[in-house]
């Protein structure tokens, strides 16, 4: 993917997340300096699967499974320091070595024990279906100027401050909702001093750092959580997640330049999924969801909660395609597809007998829209040895050629399997 002309590139989910990113930033970033996440956190779960064996990274880069290539975790990541060291020891005792190689943020927020409190306890969270992690009440303390940042371990008397601060806050919160929980400041300052020598070990100017490798030649891939679906301003609101997963929030999220991004490449299904509530217009009905979701074993990777299955949605992938700048597709688990004896693709939405090309903001709409569909011959044969587009089944070289003309993007990977191998680079 790394050539003379791309030294940075993007990587996104195009739908609502799960979409494989982990396995294709674990393939790309072997020809890759840098891999950085730039938002989200612990809400993510980036599967990667290497000779037998299933990593699932949650906050550290998907990249950490290359040994020479280093890993940030940006700006825009609200972090959870004691997760993290879990994951790093997960890591180690894998037979990973991360050290020299990790690098945090100091401006990245801090997931305090109080916010994954906030989250369990908030009836919001509960509509949503967040995961849980913590992330929404994090960002929101971000942007109400009352977050902690890992610059903040440096001092403290400030950080007992800014605890003490957001403690107050949290436990009024804990009281609007009827919760008899209530955080508290002691045990909170002791996580974070304990935590603090290790963290600050790892701490530092991102920005910095990477635009200085980047000048001096190195590829730099920006790794996405979560789906463009789940963006905050462009996703299905509020049943989204509480950043800019889209590429805009690449840039602010790593601390780089617009301008520096060379291309954008889009995770998708070859069918949709989406995990939590809110608006998901392909739905299968059953008995096919369930048949979908035990071929695709689409379970959460960080919650284990059962996937909602659909469709591929055309019109979510060319709204994704618009809004990302994507220069390529790469196509997911097209293997789960391989016993299917038709398939639908989503080309439109109808409702009172107008027909919708373009992905609607309204949810009131986005409820009462039918999915207009194409309806495509299976293939019923196995994908998962082919390495070239010319081994796939004529029936799903037309689904793909579909999909490309439908999302107006050039698709650039087809995945059919787990497995590093199991991929095809067009
Ligand atoms: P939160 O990010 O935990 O606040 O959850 C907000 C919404 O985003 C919920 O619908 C979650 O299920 C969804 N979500 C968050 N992270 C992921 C992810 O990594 N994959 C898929 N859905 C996610």
């Amino acid at each position: 993917m790394f050539d003379q002309h791309i030294r940075t590139l993007v990587v996104v989910g195009a739908q609502w997340g799960d979409e494989g990113k982990g396995k294709l930033v674990d393939v790309i970033a072997e020809g890759a300096d840098w891999v950085v996440r730039y938002q989200g956190g612990a809400n993510a779960g980036h599967t990667v699967a290497i000779g037998g064996r299933s990593f699932v990274l949650h906050q550290i880069p998907s990249g950490i499974l290359h040994p020479g290539v280093r890993c940030a975790i940006g700006n825009g990541v609200v972090l959870d320091p004691d997760t993290l060291f879990e994951e790093i020891e997960e890591l180690i005792a894998d037979g990973v070595d991360v050290s020299g190689r990790l690098y945090v943020s100091d401006r990245a927020h801090l997931v305090m024990p109080y916010h994954k409190l906030l989250d369990g306890e908030s009836a919001a969270s509960k509509q949503i279906g967040t995961t849980g992690r913590g992330i929404g009440p994090a960002y929101e303390d971000k942007v109400a100027r009352r977050g902690v940042r890992v610059l903040d371990l440096r001092h403290p008397e400030r950080l007992r401050s800014l605890v003490e601060s957001g403690i107050a806050h949290a436990n009024t919160q804990l009281a609007a909702f009827g919760s008899s929980q209530r955080a508290d400041v002691e045990s909170t300052v002791d996580l974070l001093e304990r935590l603090a020598p290790r963290l600050l070990e790892l701490a530092d100017d991102i920005g910095l750092v990477v635009s200085r490798a980047r000048k001096s030649g190195a590829a730099v891939l920006l790794e996405g959580a979560q789906g463009s679906l789940l963006d905050v301003d462009h996703g299905t609101y509020p049943f989204v997640t509480s950043s800019n997963t889209t590429s805009g929030g690449a840039v602010t999220g790593a601390g780089l330049a617009p301008t520096s991004i060379d291309a954008v490449l889009g995770v998708v299904k070859a069918y949709t999924t989406r995990v939590g509530n809110g608006p998901l217009p392909t739905e299968l009905d059953e008995p096919l969801a369930s048949e979908v979701r035990r071929l695709g074993n689409e379970y959460g990777a960080t919650t284990g909660r059962p996937r909602r299955c659909g469709w591929f949605d055309a019109v979510v992938v060319r709204y994704a395609s618009r809004i990302n700048g994507l220069t390529g597709l790469a196509v997911t688990k097209l293997d789960v597809l391989d016993t299917l004896d038709r398939l639908g693709l989503c080309t439109g939405y109808e409702l009172d007998g107008e027909t919708f090309t373009e992905f609607p903001g309204d949810l009131v709409t986005l409820d009462a829209v039918k999915p207009r569909y194409e309806w495509m011959e299976g293939w019923q044969k196995p994908t998962t040895e082919a390495r070239r587009m010319e081994d796939l089944p004529s029936q799903a070289r037309r689904y793909l050629d579909r999909i490309q003309e439908l999302a107006e993007t050039r698709i650039a990977y087809i995945s059919v399997g787990t497995r590093r191998d199991q991929i095809i680079g067009l």
